[in-house]
């Protein structure tokens, strides 16, 4: 089953169509990264999904059912946007105010619960308001994961986020998602969504341009030896004359896509009289990946 199918779907504000017949399947249990530029139309797409706005055209089911159905709607939940927190009131009244709106019963054990899930639970006691961009961002998961969603919908939620901070939110991604949960993570940073995400969904335009499973990406993401050598032009050369895949990238290196080993690489060159002074093995990453394709090179 899937747990978001959408087709055809529209949306026009005035004089803007912001999504103009877009497709997109989320299989249940999936980390679906939801990547594109900005004003492609995440954004519009997950407010539809999460109804707090209204399609033009098009069909959204969730798990099956029309996204419209109570029933639905009542197991899902999203972080649009910042949460809606009061400032001067700690994480876990916040928390705690949150569980009473959803009318959870057992609402502290809950809340620890989430707090736990998003490692916040040494910091319950801070003001919201004196929380890192980090932190702000997991207490805003905290509260989407209160009530058990069998959906979750994340806008942009490592967007902004030093090093340190993305890396606890992949942990925490990742934790949420071995609870059965489905996750939709829209980004415009690719490199940080690639180390946790099965699927992929690329949109332009308020178009899908391709959707992949993490596996189908790893297979068309190639491999290819990279190299310096103390005499770049020649080295490009004389690589050229064997090699038919041989190419100088912007990071100053010469790629050779060919399936070859870096062994052969060194000693061909070495019979040339070429100094190596680094090579390696390296792949294309999702970044590279994606660039080319919205250059509409793959
Ligand atoms: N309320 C709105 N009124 C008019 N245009 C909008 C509105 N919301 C979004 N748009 C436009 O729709 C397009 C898609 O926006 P959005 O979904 O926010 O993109 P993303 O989240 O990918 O950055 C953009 O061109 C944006 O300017
Ligand atoms: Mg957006």
């Amino acid at each position: 089953m899937n747990a978001i199918e959408i087709k055809g779907l529209t949306k026009n504000f005035k004089e803007k169509q912001a999504l103009c017949g877009l497709d997109m399947t989320v299989p249940v249990g999936a980390i679906y990264g939801f990547i594109g530029e900005n004003g492609s139309g995440k954004s519009t797409t997950e407010k539809i999904i999460c109804g707090l706005i209204h399609k033009s055209s098009g069909t959204v089911k969730l798990f099956s059912k029309d996204h419209t159905d109570p029933e639905i709607r009542s197991q899902m939940s999203a972080l649009i946007e910042a949460p809606g927190c009061f400032p001067n009131m700690s994480v876990w009244n916040n928390m705690m105010l949150q569980a009473a709106n959803l009318d959870i019963s057992n609402a502290e054990q809950e809340v620890v619960k989430v707090l736990k899930l998003v490692r916040m639970e040494g910091a319950a006691g801070n003001k919201y308001k004196n929380c890192s961009l980090g932190m702000k961002q997991r207490v805003g998961i905290a509260m989407a994961l209160l009530g058990n969603p069998k959906l979750l919908v994340l806008d942009e939620p490592i967007n902004g986020l030093d090093a340190d901070g993305m890396r606890i939110m992949r942990e925490v991604l990742t934790d949420i998602s071995k609870t059965g949960a489905t996750v939709v993570i829209s980004s415009h940073i690719l490199g940080e969504l690639e180390k946790i995400a099965t699927h992929y969904g690329i949109i332009k335009g308020g178009k899908m341009l391709k959707e992949m499973t993490a596996a189908e990406l790893e297979a068309d993401c190639r491999t290819y030896t990279a190299l310096q050598a103390k005499d770049m032009s020649r080295a490009k050369a004389i690589l050229s004359c064997k090699y038919s895949h041989v190419e100088e990238d912007e990071s100053g290196y010469i790629r050779v896509y060919d399936t070859v080993t870096p062994e052969e690489i060194v000693c061909y060159l070495y019979e040339n009289g070429i100094i190596i002074t680094e090579i390696g093995k390296a792949k294309i990453g999702l970044e590279e990946y994606y660039i080319d394709l919205m250059k509409g090179g793959k």
